[in-house]
Order: C-alpha cells, then structure tokens, then sequence
C-alpha cells in the first residue's frame, strides 16, 4: 500500500500516519523528521535545510526530492509507505510521480486531513516532542502518561520539548506557505481520483476511526 498524508501544518498528519503505519505494516516517510535528524546530526543537508525550516518556509524542491528518493530506496519501503509532509509543491508531486513509475508503482490514496485554521494554532502551540524517539504529545489532548516525559522503550523517561517553529509567528509563517504552495495538491489528487478527505477537527480517537475505514477499504 502506498499513502500520502495531506494536510496544514498541525493537522495530525503525523499522528494519524504513525498508526496506520504500524497497522498496516509501512515506512512511515516523514520529511519534516528527516530533515529534523539532519539538522541535529548538523549534516550540510541539515546546515542548509535549517534557514528554510526556523522562517516557517520550504526546503528548495531539489534538496526534498533527493533525500525522498534515497528514502525510498530502503529495504523498509519496499513492502508499501506513507508519505508525511511530502509532496507539498508541484514540482514534488511531479517528481513523485516519476519515482513511482519508475518502480512500477502507483498510489493507493491521499488522506487528506481537512482542518480549521483556529483548531491548528491551538494543537501547534500546545504540541510537545520527545528529544530521544520523536513520539509527539500535546499538553492537553494528548499528553505522555508519565506526566512531564516520555516513557521511552529502554525504561528511562526522556524530556519532551517545544519544537523551534511551534512559535506563534513561524506558525503563521507556515500556513500561508501550506496555502500559497501546498493546498493546490488537493485538487491535483482530486482530479487523479486518489483524494480521501477526512474532517480533522474532531479528536484522535474519532479520526483514526474514519481513516482506518478508508485504509482498510482499500486493501
Ligand atoms: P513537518 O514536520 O512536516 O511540519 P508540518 O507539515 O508543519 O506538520 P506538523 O508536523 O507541524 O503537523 P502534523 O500535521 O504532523 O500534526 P501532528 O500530528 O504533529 O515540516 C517541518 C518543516 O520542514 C516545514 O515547515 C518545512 O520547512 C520542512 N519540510 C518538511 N517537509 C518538506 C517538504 N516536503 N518540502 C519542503 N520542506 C519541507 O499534531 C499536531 C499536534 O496536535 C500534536 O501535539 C498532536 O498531539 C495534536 N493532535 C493531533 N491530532 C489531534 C486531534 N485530532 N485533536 C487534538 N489534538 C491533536
């Protein structure tokens, strides 16, 4: 199964991919989280990415579609994937489309996560990270069960923190570059017969609900 989660910034494309993912047995292939290991490995990608991402703008096409393509080329991907936060332009989605006809494939759907501007700024100033493993929590509706940590695997709880541009200017920042360069993909995918909308101002539970009864329509 191949998948794309589409959505604004905030819409819980992360969340939401992470389960399925691990349901359905795929990659999950979440550019923002690459790119945030390589700016914390200060890789050059990392070192150049870095600019793009603290201004709340995108990463130049050509660095994103180069790392997509190494991504895809591990062994993890070849059993099916979904794509979180990527494409989020034209360009990419072109690209995308190239590298999976190049590999004789093709996309299952694109899960669109359709949510209001006034619920993401609330769901982004309150998200919280965990710095070991990247799980991700919010202070109100979804918070780590130990209180002020997460409960990671080797037993030891690990701080979980704000992210850098989870700040009220770089969130405004984000949307309007979600707007000017990424919602025109909607129509694309809905035009390829390919978009799955989903209404994503309800809470977690209710929206893995109706995303898993997409996903498992398809398999
Ligand atoms: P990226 O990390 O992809 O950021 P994003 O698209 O802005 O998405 P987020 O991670 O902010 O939100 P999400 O939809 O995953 O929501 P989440 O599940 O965390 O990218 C970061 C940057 O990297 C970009 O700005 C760009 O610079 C660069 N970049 C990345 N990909 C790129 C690309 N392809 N091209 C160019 N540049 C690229 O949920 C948010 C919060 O809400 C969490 O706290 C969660 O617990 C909570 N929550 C989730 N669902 C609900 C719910 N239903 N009810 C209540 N709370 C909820």
């Amino acid at each position: 199964m191949r998948l794309i989660f589409l959505g604004p910034p905030g819409a819980g494309k992360g969340t939401q991919a992470k389960v399925v993912c691990e349901r359905k047995s795929l990659a999950h292939v979440a550019t923002g989280d690459i790119l945030r290991g390589e700016v914390k490995a200060a890789s050059e990608l990392g070192l150049k990415a870095k600019e793009f991402m603290d201004a709340g703008g995108l990463v130049p096409d050509e660095l994103i579609i180069e790392m997509v393509g190494k991504r895809l080329a591990a062994d993890d991907c070849k059993g099916g994937f979904a794509f979180d936060g990527f494409p989020r332009t034209a360009a990419q989605a072109e690209a995308l489309d190239k590298l999976l006809a190049g590999r004789g494939e093709k996309l299952d759907a694109v899960v669109y996560i359709d949510t209001d501007a006034g619920v993401i700024v609330e769901r982004l100033g309150g998200r919280r990270s965990c710095v070991a493993c990247g799980a991700t929590y919010h202070v109100k509706y979804n918070p780590p069960v130990e209180g002020e940590a997460c409960p990671a695997a080797d037993g030891k709880p690990h701080e979980i923190v704000q992210r850098d541009d989870d700040t009220p200017d770089v969130i405004r920042k984000r949307l309007d570059t979600y707007q000017a360069q990424t919602a025109a993909l909607i129509d694309r995918y809905d035009g390829q017969g390919v978009l799955r909308r989903v209404d994503g101002n309800g809470d977690i539970e209710s929206i893995k609900a109706a995303i898993a009864d997409i996903v498992d329509s398809l398999a």
